[in-house]
């Protein structure tokens, strides 16, 4: 997996028309999973009753509660206040100086952990490198003096276009170190989108490596940059790393090799003392309409919530060997890939290359050799591995895996229990954690030792989160009733504003309701007060009045024995108002006709009901997808409805499949 931008459907539409009558659920999962109890056991939070006092304690008194987690961090100054809130802006340990690289890196020079494994770092080819806390400590503080010498100050920004090598991680690092904004790119965007995101950002520089591998051949990122600082006048320089044999042209004066340059530079950095609010990174995620939004996290915050949601949620030890397949490119790589496991002292799993090289099974088989403890991944990764078939999975030894984890879209129930069987072998717990680029770390998620898990809910929301279901005049449900997701009080590491643009802030996630965070989710509250993600609202159809979460539909037909993925749009119907049409894929054994099509839509009405049975079935070998695997429901809607997709494709990994998604006639 690799994860990628939003599509227009992840993105709060703020639109008045959407938020209409209530979204009916009718999804009817019941089976629960108690935490087993040798985990319970160990767990940093063992039992229910012990979560519900910290989220209570927190409710009652949010700021103790965050100031209490924030005390364990090293700070140059404290904070005066923890909290000031002039909705919808926030200022959270406000006059207090930290430095986030210091503590993720330097506080571990000073103990045993200066030898701990930091980065296990494993490359497409099969090469290996071992970066230790303290080795890594020396290579940050090396770069932080390569940015310090080519002019680099606080405040500015950086943009980093690489691909999943460990020198990623040590820029971001730096830059962070010396109080620069770091501006990640995914390795797999377009010259156009780093454009538009170094001009954005005005960034001062850009870091990228020569090339990146991917599926065994080389892509050549040196030349994009090329072409892509053309265009952007607020670039001065660009240090190229280089991971391949492959020449590239170097212009005097504006490009410098990175190994050069950390030649030169001595191993000795101040971190530099930062203001809690100062500015982290800048995330940039597209919006449906108009230009990408620049998603701006500040430091003392940020590092607060990713640090500890990390521990809790993943249940951090100091043996684990923990391992997220998220690209650094997404949020998840920022805070549950860098962030969040270093400030930890924990030990990491970088893997460079894709899920299917050189074949099926090379996540199962890092797994046995690394002997990895949690691994953190997304549906969409572990539908395609139930599509490629068991075998790939069980001919490996996974006994060291202790905990799963899910990220990116709702998770169909069936996908959560082949997850739970095959991989997690009924001994794991699953957290299937519910959050945004906005929210900078996870929001709703299990605690693994302490919450039973139902398939497919991201279950209750951490302490000090306070997550709302809501109807469209912000009141909220009731049980089960479907309605919009909102936070109501500002947490630590939420976004601060879209980068120079306060109006679409405060248009985009404060408009909706009063004073309450707008998530653009549609989800409902069970009566036991777990979460369940519906989807985006945008992805919310109506059919025949009642409101229905194409995502359980989607569900429905995954749970059908033939299905591998199925996505779910509607089409303007004159009676029905809506009527449904699947894309649906199937497993590799099964072959579509018109049997099979009857079969889906009476499966789908045995689920959930004869009103939610999919008009229109197409078959899919593919369906269209951004590169972090959501699929672009907003093309399919195009497709079902129109035939052709006219709208704005840029962020599709693969153009061809949507040429076998036109109209099907029944075989
Ligand atoms: C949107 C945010 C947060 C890291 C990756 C995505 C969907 C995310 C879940 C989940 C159901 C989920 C939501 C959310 N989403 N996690 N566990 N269950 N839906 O970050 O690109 O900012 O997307 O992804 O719709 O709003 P992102």
């Amino acid at each position: 997996m690799a994860t990628d931008e939003k599509t227009s459907s992840n993105q709060p539409t703020a639109s008045p028309a959407l938020i209409e009558e209530s979204i009916s659920s009718v999804m009817t999962e019941k089976r629960k999973f108690p935490p087993p109890v040798e985990f319970s056991n160990s767990a940093h939070v063992s039992s229910m009753e012990e979560y519900e006092k910290l989220y209570a304690a927190a409710a009652e008194d949010p700021e103790t509660y965050w100031a209490g987690l924030a005390e364990q961090f090293h700070w140059f100054k404290k904070w005066d206040s923890v909290l000031e809130w002039k909705t919808p802006y926030a200022k959270w340990f406000n006059g207090g100086k930290t430095n986030i690289c210091y503590n993720a890196v330097d506080v571990h020079m000073n103990s045993w952990r200066k030898n701990k494994a930091a980065i296990l770092w494993e490359g497409e080819e099969g090469d290996q490198r071992v970066l230790t806390y303290g080795e890594l400590h020396r290579q940050v503080s090396k770069f932080a003096n390569v940015l310090k010498i080519a002019g680099i100050k606080p405040g500015d920004r950086v943009a980093i276009y690489m691909g999943m090598v460990p020198e990623l991680v040590i820029a971001v690092l730096a830059c962070a170190r010396v109080g620069a904004v770091h501006n990640v790119i995914f390795a797999g965007f377009s010259a156009h989108a780093i454009t538009e995101r170094v001009n954005d950002s005005r960034a001062k520089m850009v870091i990228c490596c020569d090339g990146t591998r991917r599926r065994g051949s080389t892509i050549n990122l040196k030349k994009i940059v090329d072409e892509a600082i053309v265009n952007t006048p607020s670039v001065r320089n660009v240090i190229v790393l280089k991971v391949t044999s492959e020449t590239v042209s170097m212009h005097d004066g504006m490009d410098h090799w990175w190994h050069d340059l950390m030649g030169l530079a001595m191993d000795v950095s101040e971190p530099v003392e930062v203001d809690s609010e100062h500015p982290l990174f800048v995330l940039y995620t597209s919006g449906s309409t108009g230009k990408p939004k620049g998603i701006l996290h500040t430091t003392a915050g940020y590092m607060v919530h990713a640090a500890s949601s990390f521990k809790y949620v993943f249940d951090i030890k100091d043996e684990d060997i923990y391992w997220c397949t998220a690209d650094v490119g997404w949020i998840t790589g920022h805070s549950y890939m860098v962030y969040g496991p270093l400030l930890n002292g924990a030990t990491l799993l970088m893997y460079e290359g894709a899920p299917n090289y050189p074949q099926w099974d090379r996540f199962w088989d890092i797994i046995n050799r690394y002997k990895v403890t949690i691994l953190y991944t997304a549906p969409t990764a572990i539908r395609a591995f139930i599509r490629a078939g068991n075998e790939w999975v069980t001919k490996h030894d996974l006994s060291s895996l202790r905990l799963l984890g899910t990220v990116g879209e709702p998770i169909n129930p069936e996908a959560w229990m082949w997850y739970h069987r095959v991989v997690g072998q009924e001994k794991c717990p699953i957290v299937d954690t519910w959050w945004q680029t906005e929210t900078g770390g996870i929001m709703v998620s299990p605690f693994p030792g302490a919450t039973p898990t139902k398939p497919g809910t991201a279950t209750r929301p951490l302490p000090g989160i306070m997550v709302d279901v809501v109807r469209k005049d912000g009141v909220s449900c009731n049980a089960n009733e479907g309605g919009y997701l909102v936070i109501k009080k500002p947490w630590p590491s939420m976004l601060r504003t879209i980068y120079g643009d306060n109006e679409r802030y405060e248009k985009t996630y404060w408009s909706e309701f009063n004073d309450m965070y707008f998530t653009g989710d549609g989800a409902r509250k069970d009566e036991d007060g777990y979460i369940w993600i519906m989807g985006r609202v945008d992805d919310v159809v109506n059919v025949s009045g009642h409101r229905l979460g194409t995502s359980e539909v989607e569900s429905a037909l995954v749970s059908h024995e033939a299905v591998a993925e199925a996505a779910v749009v509607s089409r303007p119907d004159d009676i029905k108002g809506n009527s449904l049409v699947a894309f649906v894929t199937l497993k590799d054994e099964y072959e579509g006709d018109m049997k099979l099509r009857e079969s889906l839509r009476n499966h789908v009405a045995k689920e959930i009901g004869p009103i939610a049975k999919p008009d229109e079935i197409r078959w899919a070998k593919g369906l269209p997808k951004t590169r972090s695997g959501k699929i672009m429901r907003r093309l399919l809607r195009e497709l079902a409805t129109s035939n052709e997709v006219k709208g704005d494709v840029t962020t599709l990994e693969d153009f061809g499949v949507l040429e076998n998604l036109r109209d099907q006639e029944d075989e």
